[in-house]
């Protein structure tokens, strides 16, 4: 484009004796190329960081209490979740899961982080259960919230959709969700109607599963 530019700049008359509109045009048309240029290396660099972000396996696999993981994530997150009602309910006799224990607590704050935001209502009720359900572990997180359309809900685990564009949201957290629990070879169930709320829930293999 930069090529085109500056030929037609060479073709064109000099530049005191340029009609004012075409002078402006040019200047417009370089300025347009020169953002386009930009943008293309600022993709190129987030396909860049992606591309070594999903080479970035699971690094630390070991027995991972699942309700620490809970308490852990509602820390990190009480500045969000103190608005709210929380309801808890940990099973007392969680058995170790094997996991990424700093990769499990992303998936958690992900997941309390979007119920937050869903729940711009009054009477939020964020729920958090973990439980044993036919052999495997599992842990939900419901909210109360908007709900999601079909159509949403199926275009979840895509990296960059969002419908918070406009607040900031960069539809990378349940991407980045979706890949962590693939790797553990986690189950993940979404349960969500709108303006009612939404359930999600991870069923993850016990430590001493073959
Ligand atoms: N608990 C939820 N309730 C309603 N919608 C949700 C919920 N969690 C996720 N979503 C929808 O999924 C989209 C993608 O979520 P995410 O990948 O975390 O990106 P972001 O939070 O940056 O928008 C959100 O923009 C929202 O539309
Ligand atoms: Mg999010």
């Amino acid at each position: 484009m930069q090529d085109i530019i500056d030929d037609l700049k060479r073709a064109s008359p000099s530049t005191a004796s340029q009609p004012p509109t075409l002078q402006q045009g040019l200047e417009e048309l370089n300025y347009t190329s020169q953002s386009v240029q930009e943008s293309a290396q600022r993709i190129g660099c987030i396909i860049h960081d992606l591309k070594h972000f999903s080479r970035y396996g699971l690094s630390n696999v070991k027995p991972v209490a699942l309700n620490h993981i809970v308490e852990t994530a509602l820390r990190l997150t009480h500045n969000n979740v103190k608005r709210l009602q929380l309801q808890l309910s940990l099973h007392p006799q969680l058995p170790a899961i094997k996991g990424d224990e700093l990769q499990l607590q992303l998936v958690l704050i992900n997941l309390i982080q979007n119920a937050c935001l869903a729940m711009d209502k009054p009477h939020p009720l964020l729920t958090i259960e973990t439980g044993i359900e036919e052999g495997r572990v599992y842990l939900k997180v419901i909210d109360n919230g908007c709900g999601m359309q079909p159509h949403i809900q199926a275009r979840i685990r895509e990296p960059f959709f969002t419908t918070r564009r406009e607040q900031g949201g960069t539809g990378l957290g349940l991407s980045t969700t979706n890949k962590i629990l693939v790797e553990h070879g986690a189950q993940w169930l979404i349960h969500s109607q709108p303006n009612i709320g939404t359930e999600m829930k991870i069923l993850l293999g016990m430590c001493n599963e073959a």
